[in-house]
């Protein structure tokens, strides 16, 4: 009796540790009240927010920047996953790091020196990752396993929300948790776009061990608890 109540244990505290972590896109929210959409987003259990910052440049869109990141530092112990959307984020990685982002992503296809920005983001106190658009390949992270926190697999192309989940990803996250499986077991893979009730039990099975969600959380903010439940739990 003893042996299986030490075994029902372990197993629920396994299934517990490889829950899917849930990042809510704060971009989705009415950011006219997004105090009030985080405090809500913080009671029904949310794992951390994500903020999609957009230059214009990178991506046509003009979003927030590190100001609003910084104010919202000191209302919520969330953590901050921060992705940046950015033509030229060396010039903007400090600041992102200095108002409180827990992790900084940066993308691909932004920089030539991916290996160095990377290493600038670790040596800030931040968790580092990257981030891939739908047409880019994912040998571009082959050789940063071991450096890397976190891979974002986009499954819109990146600049607005709202969009349809690309099901052309999901070989490439197949891909990626095999690389992962292999070479560094704790890297989080991301995946980011498009993430419903429908489309996440397809990220989950391929690999992902993390979701960004926006719309999806946004349109169920009356029933948000549920709403990341089903979420987390691939329905
Ligand atoms: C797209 C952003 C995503 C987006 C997610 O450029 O990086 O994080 O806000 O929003 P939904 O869940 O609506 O696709
Ligand atoms: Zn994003």
């Amino acid at each position: 009796m003893f042996f299986a109540c030490i075994l029902a244990a372990v197993i629920v505290l396994s299934q517990v540790n490889e829950l899917v972590q849930i990042s809510a896109s704060v971009l989705a929210f009415d950011l006219s009240d997004i105090k009030n959409n985080i405090t809500k987003l913080e009671v029904a259990n949310i794992d951390m927010l994500h903020f999609d910052v957009m230059d214009g440049v990178f991506v046509p869109e003009i979003t927030f920047g590190h100001h609003l990141i910084g104010a919202l530092r000191q209302h919520t112990k969330l953590l901050f996953d921060t992705h940046l959307m950015v033509g030229n984020p060396s010039s903007l990685i400090e600041k992102f790091a200095e108002v409180g982002s827990n992790i900084i992503t940066i993308h691909a296809e932004s920089t030539v020196h991916l290996d160095r920005e990377i290493r600038r983001i670790k040596d800030l106190g931040c968790k580092a990752g990257i981030a891939l658009n739908p047409s880019t390949d994912h040998s571009a992270i082959r050789y940063l396993l071991e450096e890397i926190d976190l891979i974002l697999v986009m499954t819109v192309n990146p600049g607005f929300c709202g969009q349809s989940f690309l099901r052309s990803q999901l070989e490439k996250i197949r891909s990626i948790r095999n690389m992962i499986d292999a070479a560094n077991p704790n890297i989080i893979l991301s995946v980011d776009g498009g993430i419903t009730n429908e489309t996440a039990h397809l990220a989950i099975n391929a690999g992902a061990s993390m979701l960004v969600s926006g719309s999806y959380l946004q349109k169920n903010i009356r029933v948000i608890e549920d709403a990341i439940a089903f979420l987390r739990a691939g329905k």
